[in-house]
């Protein structure tokens, strides 16, 4: 059974194959025009899609030798995303699965980022959570606490009520002057700095459920009153307030899994998206598995950020269920 994945929900261009859940080829391209705005502007990235979609989907095809008529199945990204971004996917992957007579398969894009766990590469066997599974699903868009209980069960038990956790690294980056998206730098800066030099608020909110927006607005009044008394306080002190600023955000992320592992007694325990390619939060994942003997499950770096190889295992698993979306199926920018 081979499916052609295809994802374009935010910024990213990715198509992958894969054959019986094995992963051929997963090729993606990124989209440098968003860097000197500051964040991802939603028109810029749809005519960036359009560009991309069609070579990267045939460097899909050629790296892992396969011809469209192979294909038994299109999986593509409805949503959540951008909808000028996800419009783009939708309709490639309509039109390509009509002109292949394949079937369309369309795939939520958080189910996508949970089950890249399940991404098998040829020569590589990899360990697999079992179900249920808790998964600490950590992006730009999301902060989620979900129970997976089968391949396409889940239950969404804590979720961020304002920023995910990926835009709480991004938008406090932006104030001390890192590029979009700020994420991986603060990552690469925090490596040299102290993460107990400053303090910022840990926002709770009830049961399970995360906000971080009250970590952004203390980052911020943090810094002007350190700057009214020193201008050059940012430059001096930036590997400081990167190690700080991560070690909250995974503070507050750790705080809820842990409650959650907790409750439900599940000791199976992964994490997902973006974030989860943070080295910090890694370790501490890891370290607080050894201590509560949990059994830990990281993704491959590759497949942290949006990729299709995600959407195609996770497209995968909905074909062999029997799962067909008709052809007036249309993208939805939001989910539940
Ligand atoms: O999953 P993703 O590619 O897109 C969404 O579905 O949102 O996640 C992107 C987010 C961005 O906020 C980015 O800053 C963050 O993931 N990110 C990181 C790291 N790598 C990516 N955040 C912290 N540390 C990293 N190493
Ligand atoms: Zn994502």
């Amino acid at each position: 059974m081979i499916i052609l994945g295809i994802e374009s929900s935010c910024d990213d261009t990715s198509a992958a194959i894969i054959r019986d859940g094995l992963l051929l080829s997963n090729v993606m391209a990124g989209q440098e025009v968003h860097k000197q705005y500051g964040g991802v502007i939603p028109e810029l990235a749809s005519r960036a899609h359009q560009q991309n979609i069609v070579p990267v989907t045939h460097r899909a095809l050629t790296l892992a030798g396969v011809l469209p008529a192979d294909i038994d199945a299109v999986a593509f990204t409805r949503g959540p995303g951008l909808m000028g971004s996800l419009l783009v996917g939708a309709s490639f992957a309509k039109g390509f699965a009509l002109a292949a007579g394949a079937s369309l398969i369309a795939v939520n894009h958080l189910q996508g980022h949970i089950l890249s766990h399940f991404i098998e590469c040829p020569g590589q066997p990899r360990r697999r959570p079992s179900f249920p599974f808790l998964c600490l699903l950590v992006s730009g868009g999301h902060s989620q606490l979900v129970v997976v209980n089968s391949f396409l069960h889940f239950e969404i038990i804590g979720q961020t009520i304002d920023d995910a956790a990926g835009e709480a690294f991004d938008k406090c980056a932006k104030v001390i002057g890192l590029p979009y998206p700020g994420g991986p730098l603060v990552d690469q800066l925090a490596a040299q700095g102290n993460p107990d030099a400053f303090r910022f608020a840990r926002p709770q909110v009830g049961g399970l459920d995360y906000s971080f927006s009250g970590l952004k607005t203390s980052f911020l009044y943090f810094l002007r009153d350190r700057i009214a008394d020193n201008r050059a306080f940012i430059e001096e002190n930036l590997h400081d307030l990167c190690a700080s600023l991560q070690h909250t955000i995974i503070e507050i992320v750790m705080h809820n899994l842990v409650k959650a592992a907790e409750q439900t007694g599940i000791r199976e325990i992964a994490i997902a998206g973006g974030v989860s390619a943070n080295s910090g939060l890694r370790r501490h994942v890891r370290e607080e598995g050894l201590k509560r003997h949990w059994k830990v499950y990281l993704p491959e770096l590759r497949f942290t950020t949006d990729n299709a190889a995600m959407i195609a295992i996770t497209g995968y698993y909905l074909f062999r269920a029997g799962e067909r979306t008709p052809l007036d199926t249309t993208p939805v920018a939001r989910i539940g």
